[in-house]
């Protein structure tokens, strides 16, 4: 099976993870893989898979942490995903929880991307508004650079990554950020008095 459509693997994902925080990321990195898909003028079909690799990518960390990477790629198996949709949810997870490494541009750019989403996720949130539109690139790369800041985010995993896809770490943070603007609402980034509503 090629990768399946989106409300099964919307249905997938919530069988696996329930916390909300959680589904907000995995939400956000699919905005920003479609982003980057259509960005580099790819087919609807691929824009839509680079999605759902975005959407599934974290899907055994709330059951699994321990087992990250490699539970998901048991469930996505017999779930019948294509080995390439697999090998790029399991390649995210280099080098800390698989030895996969990314090597397809699919690979290395939700590899960039992920780790710079919880950077940016949690910059925008530390803001008095809450509001991704008034987050610009300066502050990012003032709270990417400031390491006692969000101290969960890997910053080797983001200079790994700026590496192997040979994008400067500000050019993986500003796609980030232009990708995270067109799904503010899902990835919870919107602005406090839009989420009370
Ligand atoms: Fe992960
Ligand atoms: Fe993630």
């Amino acid at each position: 099976m090629v990768p399946a459509g989106r409300m099964q693997a919307s249905d997938m994902l919530q069988d696996w993870v329930d916390d909300e925080k959680m589904l907000r990321h995995a939400l956000a990195v699919e905005g920003v893989m479609r982003y980057c898909a259509e960005k580099d003028g790819k087919d609807p079909f691929t824009v839509r898979k680079w999605g759902l690799v975005g959407l599934l990518h974290d899907l055994d960390y709330q059951e699994y942490p321990q087992e990250h990477c490699r539970k998901s790629e048991e469930i996505m198996r017999e779930a019948g995903y294509d080995e390439d949709f697999v090998r790029a949810v399991v390649s995210h997870g280099y080098p800390v929880y698989t030895d996969v490494k990314p090597e397809t541009m699919l690979e290395k750019t939700l590899y960039a991307v992920d780790e710079m989403t919880e950077m940016i996720t949690a910059a925008v949130l530390a803001q008095p508004g809450k509001n991704i539109e008034d987050t610009e690139l300066p502050y990012i790369m003032e709270k990417f650079n400031d390491e006692s800041f969000a101290v969960h985010v890997n910053r080797d995993v983001t200079r790994k990554a700026s590496e192997l896809i040979g994008w400067s770490v500000e050019q993986i943070a500003e796609v980030t950020l232009a990708g995270l603007k067109t799904v503010s609402y899902e990835a919870g980034l919107a602005g406090e008095d839009e989420e009370d509503e």
